[in-house]
């Protein structure tokens, strides 16, 4: 830290105090982010410095990294500086370095690493997520160590990246040991300064906490230069020195050490400053002036470079400022300003010829081939000098080359940028293509692509309009890049729902190129049209398109492309009935895409096998298929992302309904409930299945925080109000159920513009329990009239199943098991509803879920054993209870399991097994719960392994306790985690926990 502290900390305690109280939460595994807001000069620096030694103290990993005045155009730079720092200093060879190694991604932004390439694929954003999940990745992995403090200082000239990687991380923080600290200045934050919606969208998080700092006030002010200056102030002197700085401690000192000089006092800070300086040498103000123009942080060869001084001359330069407390010492490699507003003041009293004059010269010296390979963000700087010095070649290389580097960075905003600067000079240049190295459309079609992966998909869709009447304007000279402009035009539209261009885009994509000689362009472009012909539901030429699509990729050994078109064929044939071929057709794609090493496409084929896997039934081969695929994307950072989120449910999803409710609980446990995006929204609506299946505590949180979405996000809705309909049925409140049920079936309605799906079926099933339970009442009470209108209203709802059932936009396709037993249910509640409740029916559901379906079997065995009873069949009646009871039981499914016991009571059936049946009954399945723990089909070195993993230990360290190699106990860890079909080390502690596994006895060696 280049701070100089002179004096003790003055009036900031109750400041301190909060961001020590935020520092406490964290650490107790409660994540925080602080804004420290204020003046320039007020005192956040100091502030958290105070705080990062305290920090330090209590233990805590501290991060610190800086933005920088003229480097709102370098990626990541504070990023970077935290990391350079942080792996150059105390935290170097600790879990820091484990964390970064385990990321090559990151290594990236380290000067002389070769972070290896960027992820493939074509989708947009994906680069950056991965960035940024690694970052989280890291940051999670350091606090698993000890808790992290993260301090990232003068937000307010952060690149978007950068803003944006806040964003994320003050969003995706759950439970980690982490603090997050950031700063910015208020009196330079404009109307409409970029930092100012992210200010206000962070203050809305509940982790966030604003922390403003005020000017001091006069007794803190008077404490201060008091201690600076060493002896008591004469009063008048220090009521005036007060009144002067306003509270603003910099400014107090600059005033003190002017006064000190005796001189006449000028007016405002720049001044101040300025004076200050105008006492040094010519040479060291020549050194402060060269400085001002290279940056915040002065390396100090550039300086010297800049200054045109000699060595010794430059030397005793800066040694001058240094002694004026103008310039303090920063790192090895240089000096910092002692604050930023000094060299805003020398700056913006440069002359202009002498300011043009040090930007070309520090352009120069910055146009070193060694220096721009090796030193991350360097060509953003050298474009920033060249335009400061006017040299619009210079800045138009430099530009494209900054653009180049961002997109390796993963900072697509600013490659964006770079590149749309460098498109704006290309008239203005001689010979644009060779300074550049690409044409004119090639440039425009990079900065095209870095707008969608910033998430400006229109902006894309725009330059990619212009971009392709530029090139048939040309007479197409350039068919590949218009065939690549024309594909990826395509993309976009499809994604912002105008299907009729997007087939037509695609179409000329494939038009502008001949089939021979095959070029993978040109499958691209084929995979995409049948993409785009499947949006409206055209089933014949799309697959036509997707074959076509696959031997021309095949040609052209494009595997990824491949690997796209099969899985759209695989689900072409879905939709035709052909579910074996389907998921046939999503394997190979999985495979092809893991060997092409695509992760988008990959994930895509993972979610598409696993989803049809979890439709056919196949629990076991779905939770393996998505568990994989969600150890894929959280590997790659990009667990949030479409595809990876989807995985997540799936796989969560598979336990859910096998009836494996510990593991199903670790992983919803995992799901956010205070949710900030829709991705987490809809997780967090997922996890209601087994919050409202075992009536927990949590579904009036989730409910909170997912009525928001309801409204942005259809998928949501549905999921979330399907659960609340069934919950409020559980709890016997039949009014809201109905309506919540017709909600959901209206959010499934929006979902795909007024089509009737097959996930209208289940809401369609809820509302007519809802209403069949109404009937019954009306009837029991003896009032038909009630009970008719209810039956009327479940005649609408059960309609609404058949026609769901019948998916009249894919006559072919064929329901999965969860579909057909919630139309089992459907119908057997209808008849329920009209007084007919029939054992047959209820016997159909069962067996349309299957023994695999473990819940909503017990479930359908309720309303079978109710039946049964009704009917006078007690024996039977009695038997498919206990059988309900059973699972209940096991699986902790609460609501169930008191509506079985009311059953009981009403019937006046057993709850319990008599002694011989149960015999029989518990032979078929030994020891009940303990054979079906997950730790059962561990060995007891594994449970020993187990035991210490839970308990946060290390490899190196489990192999030491047990006196096994690493490597040995990293294989039982793996082991392990395949058994228990854990993704991570520490959903497999918390299953440990959950069954309570307990720590290892201590050893006394
Ligand atoms: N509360 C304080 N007590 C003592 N000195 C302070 C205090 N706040 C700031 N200073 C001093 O004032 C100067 C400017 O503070 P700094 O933290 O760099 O301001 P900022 O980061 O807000 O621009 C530094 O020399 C710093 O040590
Ligand atoms: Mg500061």
């Amino acid at each position: 830290m280049p701070e100089v502290s002179r004096g003790p900390l003055v009036g900031r305690e109750v400041e301190l105090g909060r961001l020590l109280t935020l520092l406490g939460e964290a650490a107790a595994g409660r994540p925080v982010v602080a804004l420290v807001s204020g003046d320039a000069g007020v005192g956040k620096t100091r502030l958290v410095t105070e705080l990062s030694v305290e920090a330090r103290e209590r233990g805590h990993a501290v991060l610190t990294g800086r933005c920088a005045e003229l480097a709102d155009t370098v990626p990541y730079l504070p990023l970077a500086d935290a990391l350079r720092d942080a792996a150059a200093g105390p935290l170097a060879g600790g879990p820091l370095l484990d964390a970064l190694a385990a990321r090559p991604v990151l290594s990236r932004l380290l000067p002389d690493v070769d972070g290896g390439k960027p992820p493939g694929g074509d989708m947009p954003g994906l680069a950056q997520q991965q960035l940024f999940g690694a970052v989280l990745g890291m940051l999670s992995e350091m606090a698993e160590a000890s808790p992290v403090l993260l301090v990232l200082e003068d937000l307010h000239w952060a690149d978007r990246s950068t803003r944006d990687l806040v964003t994320f991380l003050s969003r995706a923080l759950h439970r980690e040991r982490l603090a997050i600290v950031v700063t910015y200045r208020t009196d330079d934050m404009y109307r409409r300064h970029p930092l100012r919606p992210v200010v206000a969208e962070l203050s809305r998080l509940p982790s966030v906490t604003i922390v403003p700092l005020g000017p001091l006030d006069a007794s803190a002010m008077a404490e201060h230069l008091t201690s600076l200056s060493g002896r008591p102030l004469d009063a008048a002197m220090l009521e005036s020195l007060i009144t002067r700085a306003e509270g603003n401690a910099y400014y107090a000192e600059e005033l003190l050490a002017a006064s000190a000089a005796g001189s006449e006092l000028p007016a405002g800070l720049a001044d101040l400053l300025l004076a200050r300086t105008e006492k040094l040498s010519p040479e060291a103000q020549q050194v402060l002036r060269a400085a001002a123009v290279t940056g915040r942080r002065v390396n100090d060869e550039l300086a010297r470079q800049a200054s045109g001084l000699a060595g010794p001359e430059y030397d005793d330069a800066v040694r001058e400022a240094v002694a004026h407390q103008l310039l303090v010492q920063d790192d090895e490699h240089g000096y910092a300003f002692r604050h930023a507003l000094l060299r805003e003041a020398i700056y913006g009293d440069l002359l202009p010829g002498e300011r043009t004059r040090l930007h070309a010269r520090l352009a120069e010296l910055l146009a070193d081939e060694r220096r721009l390979a090796e030193v991350p963000g360097t060509a953003a700087e050298l474009a920033h000098h060249s335009l400061a010095s006017h040299d619009i070649p210079g800045a138009f290389a430099a530009s494209v080359a900054a653009g180049r580097e961002a997109e390796r960075l993963a900072a697509p905003a600013e490659a964006h940028r770079h590149y749309d600067l460098a498109l704006s000079l290309w008239e203005r240049v001689e010979d644009p293509e060779k300074l550049s190295g690409m044409g004119r459309g090639k440039l425009a079609f990079r900065s095209a692509l870095t707008a969608a992966d910033d998430g400006d998909i229109p902006r894309a869709v725009h330059q990619l309009r212009r971009l392709i009447a530029f090139l048939g304007e040309a007479g197409s000279d350039d068919p590949v890049l218009f065939c690549r402009a024309s594909e990826r035009l395509s993309y976009f539209l499809l994604d912002i729902d105008e299907d009729s261009e997007a087939i037509a885009a695609a179409e000329a994509a494939v038009d502008a190129l001949p089939e021979e000689p095959p070029r993978w362009e040109r499958a691209r472009a084929l995979a995409t049209h049948a993409r785009a012909l499947l949006s409206m539901e055209d089933v014949a030429p799309a697959r036509s398109r997707a074959e076509q699509a696959l031997a021309a990729a095949r040609a052209a050994d494009a595997i990824w492309v491949e690997a796209d078109s099969l899985v759209t064929l695989g689900q072409l044939s879905e939709w035709a009935g052909r579910f074996e071929e389907a998921v046939g057709l999503f394997t190979r794609a999985l495979q092809q895409a893991r060997s092409a090493t695509v992760l988008g496409v990959e994930l895509r084929a993972a979610f598409q096998l696993a989803r049809a896997q979890l439709e056919s039934g196949d629990l076991v081969a779905a939770s393996r298929t998505a568990h994989e695929g969600v150890q894929r994307a959280e590997d790659a950072g990009v667990g949030l992302a479409p595809y990876g989120y989807d995985l997540q449910y799936v796989h969560y999803l598979a336990h859910y309904q096998a009836g494996e409710w510990v593991h199903a609980q670790v992983l919803a446990d995992g799901f956010a409930t205070r949710v900030t995006s829709a991705a987490e929204a809809r997780l967090s609506a997922m996890a209601l299945f087994l919050d409202v299946a075992r009536d927990q505590a949590a579904v009036a949180e989730r409910r909170t925080w997912l009525q928001p979405f309801f409204i942005t996000d259809h998928f949501t809705e549905y999921i979330g109000r399907g659960l609340l309909a069934e919950h409020a049925l559980w709890h016997g409140d039949l009014e809201t159920a109905v309506a919540e049920a017709e909600a959901t079936i209206g959010a499934s309605e929006k979902w795909e513009a007024g089509h009737r799906l097959p996930n209208a079926i289940r809401p369609a099933a809820v509302g007519l329990c809802a209403l069949a339970d109404q009937a019954w009442q009306a009837r029991a009470a003896g009032d038909a009239k009630r009970a008719s209108a209810a039956a009327e209203k479940a005649s609408r709802l059960v309609r609404i199943a058949r026609e769901g059932a019948a998916y009249p936009s894919r006559p072919s396709s064929v329901l999965g098991v969860d579909g057909r037993g919630w139309l089992a249910r459907a119908e057997a509640e209808w008849r329920r509803a009209q007084g007919d409740n029939d054992p047959a029916a209820w016997q159909a559901v069962a067996d349309a879920f299957g023994p695999v379906f473990v819940y909503e079997t017990a479930r359908s065995r309720y309303r079978l054993a109710e039946a049964l009873a009704e009917a006078g069949r007690r024996e039977e009646a009695q038997q498919e209870l206990l059988l309900a009871v059973e699972v209940a039981d096991r699986i902790g499914a609460r609501p169930l399991r008191s509506a079985l016991a009311d059953l009981a009571r009403r019937a006046r059936l057993s709850e319990r097994a008599a002694p011989r049946a149960a015999a029989g009954r518990g032979g078929a399945q030994p020891g009940g719960a303990a054979a079906r723990s997950p730790l059962a089909g561990l060995t007891d070195r594994e449970i020993e392994v187990l035991r210490l993993l839970a308990v946060g230990q290390s490899n190196r360290e489990i192999g030491a306790g047990l006196f096994i190699a690493t490597k040995t106990a990293s294989v039982h860890v793996s082991n392990i985690l395949a058994k228990l079909g854990a993704a991570s080390r520490t959903e497999a502690a918390a299953i440990a926990h959950a069954q309570g596994l307990g720590p290892p006895a201590s050893r006394n060696r």
